[in-house]
């Protein structure tokens, strides 16, 4: 058995006042601050900016990027940071930026295109890098993958070295969730959740005793947390536990893997641009149902983390109840349904159905998945059919 977690994190409200010092300790001169032109405009882009100027550390501000990255992108990206000799990049955001900016930084080091980075083994460790993550939801900020989405060939592709890819360091820092808003913490934690729960779902060998630790906890704090997150914006206990939870849940997947959920959620995501969180919350539950046949003792013990078991009642029960939880989480979270995306047309099913069998995730799934499978877990969610009452 493997685990790895090679980036040092630093978390706790307030704890992004630290980062002058914690670049100084790089002993660089030139930074580059990677982030979106919103988040650009914010006091924490701001007074990363003071920090360093502080510090006499020079810091460029990148902002050409946008959710969900693209290849072409990231050379451009690459190329600028080359060019103007930057020794180091913050990023400052979710997913997105952290992903770029993990692209980035592995290219300037490696001499490669981003597409030359894929499924493939990055000789050298990319430029120094640290994470500052604005969303609860990917975990980015601790792993050693990238998801970057090939233009030419229309899939995300997953860059991944764990010796060369994983951040330096993570600060994370809750007080930045205050500005997130509510659809966004809402899909961003069942991201979150999605994490947890696949990768303790993970298939027998690709889990492990250390994740399925950190996954079951995870999936404790999102239970109590996500919803009060949600409704209480300011609420700091919430936030803390949600920026924890999600940063735990990237370390569990990243040392096991995630399944279904994701497989088809990528291949949806990319053709009908819907977002990462909420094309995993179109499809979480009928995934769960899916892979709980034959596996009930595992959703039980899910139940019970969601604190929704039911002393007294069978695993059947409780793992049924565990689906419940998230399905009504869902509908709660007012996240949208599959077929409130127009663009989503039944005669696409097959196909993408195909493309989600074919994904390597799915044979990391708990459960053998077939093609016909995803046929049946699009139709259902595109129907939003309940699966408990
Ligand atoms: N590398 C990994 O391990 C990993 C894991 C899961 C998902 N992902 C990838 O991450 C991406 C999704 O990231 P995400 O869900 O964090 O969203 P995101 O980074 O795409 O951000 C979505 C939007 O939220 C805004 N935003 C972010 N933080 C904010 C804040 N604090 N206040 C106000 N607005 C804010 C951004 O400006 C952006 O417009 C996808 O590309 C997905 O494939 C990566
Ligand atoms: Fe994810």
């Amino acid at each position: 058995m493997e685990f790895s977690l090679r980036t040092k994190l630093v978390t706790g409200y307030g704890c992004l006042e630290q980062i002058g010092e914690i670049v100084q300790g790089f002993g660089v001169t030139k930074v580059m601050l990677c982030t979106d032109s919103f988040l650009a405009n914010t006091k924490a882009a701001a007074d990363i900016q003071d920090a360093l100027k502080a510090r006499g550390i020079e810091c460029l501000v990148y902002t050409q990027l946008q959710p969900e990255p693209i290849d072409v992108d990231c050379d451009r990206g690459a190329g600028f940071c080359k060019e103007q000799g930057v020794e180091l990049i913050v990023a400052l955001g979710g997913g997105s930026v952290m992903d770029q900016s993990k692209a980035m930084a592995a290219i300037v080091a490696n001499g490669k295109s981003c597409r030359e980075l894929d499924d493939t083994v990055i000789p050298k460790r990319m430029l120094p890098l640290i994470c500052v993550p604005t969303t609860a939801g990917t975990g980015s900020e601790v792993t050693c993958v990238a998801v970057i989405t090939n233009t030419e060939k229309k899939y995300k592709m997953t860059i991944m070295d764990v010796d060369s890819l994983s951040p330096d360091v993570a600060v994370c820092d809750p007080a930045l969730l205050t500005t997130l808003p509510k659809k966004l913490i809402a899909s961003c934690g069942v991201d979150a959740l999605t994490h947890a729960i696949e990768a303790y779902t993970a298939a027998d060998g690709v889990n492990n005793p250390i994740s399925d630790a950190l996954a079951l906890q995870a999936m404790r704090m999102i239970g109590e947390n996500l919803k009060r997150c949600w409704e209480e914006p300011e609420n700091r206990e919430a936030q803390s536990a949600m920026m924890l939870a999600s940063t735990m849940a990237g370390a569990a997947f990243i040392n096991a893997d995630v399944g279904a959920v994701h497989a088809i959620a990528e291949t949806v995501g990319v053709a009908y641009h819907i977002p990462h969180g909420v094309a995993n919350s179109l499809f979480l539950p009928y995934v769960m149902e899916f892979n709980r046949t034959g596996n009930e003792g595992y959703y039980a013990r899910i139940a019970r983390q969601l604190g929704v078991a039911q002393p007294g009642a069978g695993d059947e029960e409780n793992g049924k109840r565990a689906i419940r939880f998230v399905e009504q989480l869902i509908d709660e979270l007012e996240i949208p349904a599959f077929s409130d995306f127009e663009q989503a047309d039944p005669a696409d099913f097959q196909d993408m159905a195909r493309r989600a069998a074919e994904n390597a995730l799915s044979r990391d799934n708990r459960k053998e998945i077939r093609q016909e499978d995803y046929v049946e877990i699009l139709e259902k969610a595109y129907q939003k059919k309940k699966l408990y009452l």
